[in-house]
């Protein structure tokens, strides 16, 4: 036993908490994870486990040793914690692994102790609080869009907590959107702070440690600067709908406690604070921020001596009642940052005389200008937008949002002006009225991306740049509109948590980053918001939920409302966190004991309005749900699915008469689904890519003739479609994983991912996107933009089709809950020559990365297509393994039910080679017979 090369373990983290710092929740479990050392030991398992654990204030340290194999969410093994409480952790483990007679043995030697995980408990109790909202006590500004206000209080620490040791936090939070000040320094880094959740349930605060920016002796000054943020904007679509909490005002509330031993001193939002207007005229969500730099007043945040400097017009301040049931709490949400800033590719001036500057990214987030100079009263407008039409900006996409932000002068130097309380959509801004030269205008704009930082995790890169391009797109649509909720979009008059959207986007998402606190949190507003009394277990379309003028309330709808149980599903599957599908369960029955609107026979009502297959290629720009396969069809194919998946969320959470139950009903909905949409020989009701990827995807089909008539069928629809995509939010994650895997023609998979004409993934690529579009032809081939009223051009919907990059071509999937266990089954297949998959996640770093050459020896056995030769490096992290299908054991007959074969590996390095035979490339199309074949028809991205 003397070689084995233990792993290094990382720094514990504390639920899905992003540092541990201000959680809620007295016994976190802890997760580790290993890090791949230069020579990584062959089979490595954990064997048990030491927690230590110092609370702060203690002399000694406990320390927990536990025989388990779990290195994820392990549970809290200490007592309670309280409220405000701190402590130190650390991990170490003892490993088995194999010796050289293949002999499991148990090292008596531990790794080495984990780096030391900090964490701080936030304020456990309603009660803790003491402090109260506080508003304006008279209107200030205009009845709407409300003037962001200014609240500011003196204070001096009394000298009793004045110590070296002293700490100090800040909790706290707002109805609005804040930035806070201590003694004129900005408190943290996030944006838009404390996000959006669903307010008359939920309200997150922020835990600030603010120690360092306090003064022990004289005058402090914290301040705080709050706008409407989502809590009383305007939201939605045709002309939106304000305050939609309720509320008219917006408000603060913020607890500083300044602790020194056991003494401890708290100042608290009351009426003693003051309140002014900002020079921020107004700020919103769709329209954007006007800034007056004559109102401004830089002493503001600070101890000023000269009441002028900081403006005059200081008020009394009133405090707000609570709102009953209003939860508060910290969340493991990522804050919203700016996570990177980017230059100016080129300035164009347009036909019309307009300058226009590009960033060269689609993004959301903000502009930054260093620095200009505008005479008193001169406006800087910048407009921003995600495309040019006939070389103009083109807004029209923008619906009713203004996206524009405003400097109005001062005469003096403006530096490092950015709108704080708003974000856009765009990759294009005109900028009005600037005063200098091209040259200043270039080195002085930039543009800051903004979205809440989650860690990222996955990569997927290949041979074929367009695919690779495609790649960078879906991440971009991803950073795009994960900012504090998951959006369909960020720039026009929605930027709201679409249900369908992420339900579909969740398993491409969660690979790229993680995104298990994020979508945690709003699940809970999700669940809050459906099980609401009088919705009869229905949840809203959009959570938070804000009401779509021209659109039903809380109408059952599949794919969308699926998510009640897909997502906590998904998630699950990649973190292993039961508590999270505990936490939902409700949620997830509600939705198909009461939510589902059922016929008399179990399945959807027949007759109701359902979005479907939504946006289609074949539907008409104005009207997407016009899809080609029959709605209910969609909606009874999911249903089977949800249902089966709810009797495995079940049997899982050791709930085995409800398991039985569901299992039964998923199989008599299964038969009923057959019976209505099936014909005995395999043919389906609805004969389009969506309905026959849906019915493979979720084994909807009777056996294996039935299965062989779908995959030539699809075959035949996908060739006779010259290789386009024919699958709108419902069908698109499926066609790829449902050609490569079930109906067994990866070609076929290949050869539409590799199709450059519209509709297909890469023309948006041909036409210079840098992100996942809305509609498959958001930008029509001569340019101009898609004439239907919704015309995103980032919206992650139909970049699902990720996933089966990830799954399929890097060969990286979940098998085993939370990634335990690893599906490898790459495939190697169309003009591609290498691929390589990475996924950093919950043990650590797994990694295939796959070469194909031209194989001699294979040749002779190749019927059709040309042999290769297939070699793969995979690394799997400690305590985890992968099973791995290589090309040559893939099993070509849709209709076969055996199982291929399969190798499992443990963790370390491992090699793999084989020969294999891809099959034709590039497949035919099948034209009609007035079309002769030409070469054209046989075009694909190289
Ligand atoms: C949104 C979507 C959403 C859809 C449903 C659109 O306006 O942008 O992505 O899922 O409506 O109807």
């Amino acid at each position: 036993m003397a070689d084995v090369t233990h792993p290094e373990l990382t720094k514990p983290v504390f639920e899905h908490h992003p540092d541990g710092f201000g959680i809620s929740n007295p016994r976190p479990r802890l997760s580790w994870k290993f890090l791949a050392s230069a020579e990584p030991t062959r089979g490595w398992t954990q064997a048990a486990y030491e927690v230590e654990i110092l609370r702060h204030g203690d002399q000694e340290a406990q320390t927990f040793l536990v025989d388990s194999e779990e290195s994820v969410l392990v549970p809290w093994p200490a007592a309670a914690l309280r409220s405000r409480q701190q402590a130190s952790v650390r991990v170490r483990c003892w490993g088995q692994s194999p010796d050289e007679h293949g002999t499991v043995r148990r090292n008596p030697e531990p790794t080495s102790w984990s780096p030391v995980a900090s964490l701080e408990v936030a304020l456990l109790e309603q009660s803790d609080w003491t402090a109260s909202m506080i508003t304006s006590s008279r209107r200030l500004g205009p009845e709407a869009p409300l003037q962001p206000l200014r609240f500011r209080r003196q204070f001096e620490i009394p000298s009793s907590v004045v110590t070296s040791s002293a700490r100090a936090r800040l909790y706290i939070t707002a109805l609005g959107v804040f930035e806070a000040f201590l003694n004129g320094e900005r408190l943290g880094d996030e944006c838009m702070a404390p996000g959006w959740t669903s307010y008359n349930h939920r309200l997150t605060y922020r835990c600030l440690d603010v120690t360092p920016h306090l003064r022990h002796h004289g005058n402090n000054v914290i301040a705080v600067e709050v706008a409407e943020g989502w809590y009383a904007t305007k939201l939605g679509f045709n002309g939106g709908t304000r305050f939609l909490y309720g509320g008219k005002d917006i408000a603060v509330m913020a607890q500083l406690e300044i602790t020194s031993g056991a003494r401890s001193w708290t100042l608290t939002t009351d009426d003693n604070w003051a309140c002014a207007v900002s020079a921020i005229q107004s700020s919103e969500l769709y329209d954007g921020e006007v800034y007056d730099a004559r109102e401004d007043h830089s002493l503001w945040t600070t101890a000023a001596q000269d009441a002028d400097k900081m403006g005059t017009r200081w008020l009394r301040v009133k405090t707000l009642p609570q709102v009953p049931g209003r939860k508060l709490l910290t969340t493991s949400s990522p804050p919203v940052r700016v996570i990177e800033s980017r230059q100016v590719q080129a300035i164009h001036k347009t036909p019309a005389g307009k300058t226009i500057v590009d960033f060269g990214q689609n993004l959301a987030g903000k502009v930054v200008v260093k620095s200009v100079t505008l005479a008193a009263g001169e406006r800087l407008v910048l407009r921003h937008a995600e495309v040019l039409e006939h070389g103009e900006l083109c807004t029209r996409p923008l619906k009713d949002a203004k996206c524009e932000d405003v400097i109005i002068g001062s005469g003096e130097e403006i530096c490092n002006w950015t709108p704080k309380f708003t974000f856009h959509g765009f990759r294009y801004v005109q900028v009005d009225g600037w005063p200098g030269s091209e040259d200043e205008l270039r080195s002085a704009l930039s543009a800051s991306v903004m979205h809440s930082d989650m860690q990222r995790r996955g990569y997927f890169s290949c041979s074929n740049e367009w695919v690779n391009k495609l790649h960078t797109n879906v991440v971009w649509s991803m950073r795009g509109n994960f900012l504090s909720v998951p959006t369909d979009c960020p720039q026009r008059d929605e930027r709201l948590g679409w249900t369908g959207d992420i339900q579909i986007f969740c398993p491409t998402a969660s690979y790229l980053y993680d995104t298990v606190g994020f979508l945690e949190n709003w699940l809970e507003d999700l669940s809050s918001e459906q099980l609401e009394q009088g919705n009869n277990g229905v949840p809203p379309f959009v959570s938070p939920e804000v009401p779509l003028l021209t659109w039903p309330r809380r109408k059952p709808q599949a794919v969308w409302h699926d998510v009640t149980v897909l997502t906590p599903w998904d998630l699950h599957r990649f973190s292993s966190d039961k508590v999270l599908l505990e936490r939902q369960f409700q949620s997830m029955r509600a939705w198909l004991e009461q939510g589902v609107d059922r016929g008399e026979d179990g399945l959807w009502n027949f007759y109701l309005w359902q979005l479907g297959d939504w946006l289609d290629p074949n539907a008409p720009p104005q009207n997407p749900a016009l899809a080609l396969t029959d709605k209910v069809l969609v909606a009874d194919a999911y249903l089977v699915h949800t249902t089966e998946v709810f009797a495995q969320v079940c049997a899982l959470l050791g709930k085995a008469e409800l398991a039985t139950k569901y299992r039964a009903e998923a199989s008599t909905l299964k038969r009923l689904f057959q019976d209505k949409y099936l014909t005995p020989s395999g043919n389906i009701m609805s004969n389009t890519q969506t309905a026959i990827a849906l019915a493979l995807q979720f084994g909807l089909y009777r056996g294996p003739a039935q299965r062989r008539t779908a995959s030539r069928a699809l075959s035949k629809l996908v060739r006779t479609a010259f290789f386009h995509v024919s699958t709108g939010f419902a069908g698109t994650p499926a066609v790829l994983p449902a050609l490569a895997g079930p109906a067994r023609q990866p070609q076929l998979a290949y050869r539409m991912l590799l199709e450059k004409a519209c509709p297909s993934w890469l023309y948006p690529v041909t036409m210079g996107a840098t992100t996942t579009w809305e509609r498959w032809d958001s930008m029509l081939p001569d340019g101009s933009v898609n004439p239907g009223r919704m015309t995103s051009f980032n919206h992650y919907a139909l970049g699902a089709a990720a996933d089966w990059l990830h799954g399929c071509v890097g060969g990286l999937a979940p098998l085993g809950a939370g990634w335990r266990v690893a599906l490898v089954r790459p495939v190697p297949g169309g003009n591609l020559t290498h691929a390589e998959a990475r996924f950093d996640g919950p043990y650590g770093l797994l990694r295939c990365a796959w070469r194909v050459t031209a194989s001699p020896a294979a040749a002779s056995s190749a019927a059709a297509g040309e042999a290769a030769r297939f070699e793969m490096e995979l690394e799997v992290p400690p305590n985890s393994s992968a099973k791995v299908i290589l090309p040559c054991d893939w099993i070509t007959d849709p209709g076969d039910e055996a199982e291929e074969a399969f190798t499992l590996v443990g963790s370390g390095v491992h090699h793999f080679a084989c020969d294999f035979v891809a099959g034709e490339w590039p497949p035919k199309a099948l034209p009609p017979p007035n079309m002769p074949y030409s070469p054209e028809m046989d075009m694909v991205a190289e």
